[in-house]
């Protein structure tokens, strides 16, 4: 599939959701986070919300989940038409059950780990997953800080995807922008996330478009 660039809307103006998405027609995806108050110390918005998008929106829909019980909520998001659906392994109660229901209901199913989950959690059960998101900031909040300690992860994730032959998209999500997508890329990441470095600049897509060469390089 090669690079993908995924812009997170978390700093977008909301209340003109599907009119942002627009702005940004060289993505890949528009990456939506959700965000309970439980999981994370911060609250977004919900499956009402991602349904309305999903009627209007001109991409396809990456959400990312950063809530409790996403066994019970998660399948919502993919029966309301969200092409990839993210569920975090630390609140899952039986992941690999809920990446087969994903997939089953036509949806790609990924799996977040926070920065300090070690990759050996999710290693057994990469054969069930389309995407594996490492998080390169604390999930929670936009605009923090790129946190290089994730980069060995990011290297040994793309080694045993390699070694297994699997077609596992690698996504990395936080503090990417210009200054980061190529340490990311050098790892082994092929899906980038960005929120502030695209919604902050006056012109998104050529952010997109920068940050999809840098990620070529
Ligand atoms: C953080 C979210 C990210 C966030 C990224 O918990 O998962 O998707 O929007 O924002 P930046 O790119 O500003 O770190
Ligand atoms: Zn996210």
């Amino acid at each position: 599939m090669g690079i993908q660039i995924t812009p997170s809307v978390l700093n977008a103006d909301l209340s003109r959701l599907a009119d942002e998405v627009a702005r940004i027609p060289s993505a890949d995806w528009v990456h939506v986070d959700v965000m309970d108050n439980h999981f994370v110390p911060n609250l977004t918005l919900g499956l009402p919300v991602v349904e309305a998008l999903a009627q209007h929106s001109t991409l396809p829909i990456d959400v990312h989940l950063m809530i409790e019980d996403p066994d019970r909520w998660a399948p919502a998001y993919a029966e309301a038409g969200v092409g990839s659906v993210t569920f975090h392994l630390e609140a899952a109660a039986a992941p690999v059950r809920l990446a087969r229901e994903l997939r089953a209901q036509g949806a790609r199913a990924s799996m977040a780990l926070k920065p300090a989950t070690p990759l050996e959690a999710a290693e057994g059960m990469l054969g069930e997953l389309d995407m594996l998101l490492l998080m390169t900031v604390e999930p929670g909040f936009g605009g923090q800080k790129f946190l290089d300690l994730v980069l060995p992860k990011i290297r040994r994730a793309r080694e045993l995807v390699s070694a297994a032959g699997l077609e596992l998209w690698l996504q990395v999500d936080g503090g990417v922008s210009a200054e980061t997508v190529e340490r990311a890329a050098e790892a082994g990441a092929d899906v980038f996330v960005a929120g502030s470095a695209v919604y902050s600049a006056e012109d998104p897509d050529a952010v997109v478009r920068e940050l999809r060469d840098l990620a070529h390089a």
